[in-house]
């Protein structure tokens, strides 16, 4: 799917693109049967939060090992939809994924994400450069009410705002301090909620502001992430690592399947299971 030379624009002047309906119907109820058979799953990679324990983040889906192995989701990052969008925009043929996670955010009790840019916890894991973005898609129609992404468009361009750690949540999160906030967003255009039915899906740039709130509504908000990086931009090495699920170690180049690779993976884990 190559990108239009607007869409391209748009990903520097904004930094962060829309793409309604980029996943079909049927896969996106392939990739909800396979959060359902993953949310019971106990997995370092999986944070629960709340009273019934509903994951918040269910790390680690892309791998062909491990107790959260998906083929489904390896099969989504690695179309061209996702992975070749990812490849143009990050202008660079030879990539991997730093993590991949489904956020659950459950009705009602699902929490806030503040407002950060994936690159302040990033730079951190000892990746040299902001030459990364995240893949989003959206297993659930994404409404204000239950807590969708927004994007502070253009502020990618700010460079990195020094963050401090917030254990608020359940997922302690590199956060930009609210009074820097407050200050950034008197000077920036109106924020965008990325709202619209399962399916619809985004890319942003790991210095985009971001943030997502509370989920009010009586309905999941299922979202899941795809965090790419340039091999040649993986981490050095750092004093006490991250675990794998969150800062990855498998570093060889992502190859594209097919489009209907994700379908295939279903079909196939069928036939394997009759
Ligand atoms: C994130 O920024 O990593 C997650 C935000 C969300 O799921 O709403
Ligand atoms: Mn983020």
């Amino acid at each position: 799917m190559p990108l239009s030379p607007a869409q391209r624009a748009a990903y520097e002047r904004d930094g962060f693109l829309v793409f309604p309906g980029l996943v079909a119907t049927a896969e996106v109820a392939l990739l909800r049967s396979e959060v359902e058979r993953l949310m019971p799953v106990q997995a370092e990679g999986t944070v629960r939060e709340g009273a019934t324990g509903a994951p918040k983040s269910m790390f680690r889906l892309h791998e062909t090992d491990g107790p959260t192995a998906s083929p489904p989701f390896r099969a989504l990052s690695r179309t061209p939809r996702v992975l070749g969008a990812a490849k143009e925009l990050l202008g660079d043929e030879q990539l991997y994924l730093h993590h991949s996670k489904v956020n659950v955010k459950a009705a009602i009790e699902g929490s806030v994400w503040p407002w950060h840019q994936d690159y302040g916890a990033w730079q951190l894991d000892g990746i040299q450069r902001p030459d990364m973005a995240t893949f989003m898609v959206a297993l659930d129609e994404a409404t204000e009410m239950n807590g969708c992404l927004y994007f502070l468009p253009g502020s990618h361009r700010w460079g990195r705002t020094e963050a401090y750690l917030d254990t608020s949540t359940a997922y302690r999160l590199w956060s930009v301090p609210p009074a820097e906030m407050r200050r950034r967003m008197a000077e920036s255009p109106e924020p965008v909620a990325i709202t619209g039915p399962p399916g619809t899906a985004a890319i942003f740039h790991c210095n985009l502001m971001h943030a997502s709130g509370h989920n009010l509504s009586r309905h999941d908000r299922w979202q899941a992430y795809f965090c790419f990086n340039t091999c040649a931009n993986r981490p050095l090495d750092v004093p006490s690592p991250r675990a794998d699920h969150v800062r990855s170690r498998n570093w060889a180049p992502m190859q594209l399947v097919a489009d209907d690779a994700v379908l295939q993976a279903g079909r196939a884990a069928r036939a394997a299971a009759e």
